[in-house]
């Protein structure tokens, strides 16, 4: 695997080398970015990973500063998954100058997550749009994980009619259920046992829908206040149709019931998507 750390050394060493496909992370790499870079070799020729804490995406009171930082490790991994390239670039690098212009999501960016971390998908969208620029792949590939994550950047893509087409890869679990996070080692052993309560809580929910005659907003109350009841701050538990994470009407199929909610000092996502 060949590391850069410059846009135009990335430039010359990706000239050439057919279509890529990127995988865009801020590292402290777990199974389930291994497996975006496992259905990222599917898509292409050439598998370029990147590595890049975005300061831009951290409210000032958010875990930018104590966010996991294990070079040596990741490259190991993504070497031995098949990656040809990363691209690693320090802030200079991303950001040589103030990020004056930035990207505005559209309303799909303003509630759920886009409420909790105002700015946040700003952050996001500015850098995978930076990162779209710089690497120009043929694919990009971002993870089911970050549900909301995925959806800004496929409007976005959309919107700014970018050539490159982004591909969706499943959420990998631990053996319990919990979601794989860089953010699950900030967990203490005790608060690791809780944390799957979070699936299980949203598994719970559909469930209960599928079941049917089950109120969705009854729902989404009593699962909150179940994660509370558990020592949770929950942030919400919503369910939403798939496409737009709009609410569902009671015509809507392909829904998703996604569940923020802070356990001690950290802050957990997750959703499962389901067909009723
Ligand atoms: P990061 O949290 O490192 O995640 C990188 C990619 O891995 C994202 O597409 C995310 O959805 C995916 N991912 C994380 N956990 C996963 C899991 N358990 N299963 C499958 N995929 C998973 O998301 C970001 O970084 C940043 O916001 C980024 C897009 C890189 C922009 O800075």
């Amino acid at each position: 695997m060949e590391v850069f750390e410059t846009v135009a050394s990335l430039r010359a060493g990706l000239a050439g080398r057919g279509p890529v496909v990127l995988v865009p992370t801020m590292g402290n790499l777990h199974e389930g970015h291994l497996d975006l870079v496992r259905l990222a070799r599917r898509h292409g020729r050439t598998v370029a990973a990147s590595i890049f804490v975005n300061r831009l995406q951290f409210a000032p009171n958010e875990d930018f500063d104590r966010y996991p930082r294990t070079f040596a490790p990741d490259c190991e991994k993504l070497g031995a998954v098949g990656a040809d390239v990363l691209f690693a670039p320090d802030e200079r690098e991303v950001y040589p100058e103030p990020q004056g212009f930035k990207v505005e999501p559209s309303e799909i960016g303003q509630f759920l997550e886009g409420e909790f971390r105002p700015g946040f998908f700003r952050g996001v969208a500015t850098v995978v749009l930076k990162l779209l620029a710089i690497v120009q792949p043929q694919v990009a590939v971002f993870g089911k994980k970050d549900y909301q994550q995925l959806r800004v950047v496929q409007a976005m893509v959309r919107q700014f009619n970018l050539a490159t087409e982004i591909v969706a890869g499943e959420t990998i679990r631990a053996d319990d259920g919990l979601a794989l996070s860089s953010r699950n080692g900030y967990l203490s052993p005790t608060e690791r046992a809780e944390a799957v309560r979070l699936y299980r809580t949203l598994a719970r929910v559909r469930d209960r829908l599928l079941a049917g005659g089950a109120d969705v907003v009854d729902l989404e109350q009593s699962a909150t206040r179940d994660l509370a009841e558990h020592g949770w701050k929950p942030d919400y538990v919503a369910v939403r149709r798939q496409a737009d994470l709009t609410p569902p009407s009671a015509a809507d199929r392909d829904l998703v019931v996604l569940g923020a909610a802070r356990l001690g000092g950290t802050r957990l996502i997750d959703n499962i998507e389901f067909r009723r």
